[in-house]
């Protein structure tokens, strides 16, 4: 049988989802086994599950090495993979938003030195305004970039905004709503869409009972 391959995003976020997926009827009980296996598989649904580093599961989908996943929308809007979207699976919500030291004043007659993991959206952000900016990219920590003057803001992820307020920032604006997306890869979409179809119908009918 031909098997469907999943990239589930490594971590609390990849616990809810593989729930969503066992729900679903995909169930692979190997992989709640403690252990630090990165591939389980169960044979008789033909499924295999994949866990990834949540940023990097639109490039297994993107190159076919896996059929389908499930990947932040941050990431989506961040590297812009050649993958289709399928569903928003309301989970994992967040947004993505320009934060600053309490009390900021943007200087507009100023380059705005900008921190993020996020240059893309960052770029697209500003660009969007006419603002000029510098980008300082980083790849983790980014609210210390204000707090020790290597940027005026940073662009970042906000969930419960206790990170920023732990740190005496604020949110300045906000720039997208996130929540986790189930992505497929172009060919497989065409080449298994009866089981991909089947697996978006389950998860939507999920999504849409999680809202009534
Ligand atoms: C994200 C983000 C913030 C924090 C926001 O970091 O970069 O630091 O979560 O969450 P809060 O509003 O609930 O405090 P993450 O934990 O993903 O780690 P990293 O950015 O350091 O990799």
């Amino acid at each position: 049988m031909e098997m469907i391959d999943i990239a589930l995003p490594k971590g609390r976020l990849g616990e809810k989802v593989y729930s969503m997926f066992e729900k679903a009827g995909f169930e692979c009980p190997s992989i709640k086994e403690e252990n630090r296996k990165l591939i389980f598989e169960n044979e008789k649904l033909g499924v295999r599950y994949f866990w990834v580093k949540p940023s990097d599961v639109s490039i297994y989908v993107e190159r076919g090495a896996a059929d389908i996943g499930v990947a932040g929308k941050d990431i989506l809007l961040e590297y812009e993979p050649d993958v289709y979207e399928l569903l928003d699976l309301d989970i994992g919500k967040c947004r993505m938003a320009v934060a600053a030291k309490k009390g900021f004043y943007d200087n507009t007659h100023t380059t705005l030195r900008v921190a993020t993991k996020f240059s893309k959206i960052a770029e697209r952000f500003y660009a969007e305004k006419c603002r000029d900016i510098d980008i300082i990219h980083l790849n983790g920590s980014i609210e210390l970039a204000p707090i020790l003057n290597l940027s005026d803001v940073i662009v970042d992820i906000v969930e419960t905004g206790k990170t920023l307020y732990e740190n005496d920032l604020e949110v300045v604006e906000t720039i997208v709503p996130i929540s986790a997306r189930l992505i497929s890869n172009k060919a497989s979409f065409q080449f298994k869409n009866d089981i991909i179809e089947k697996i978006k119908k389950a998860l939507s009918e999920q999504v849409r009972n999680n809202n009534d």
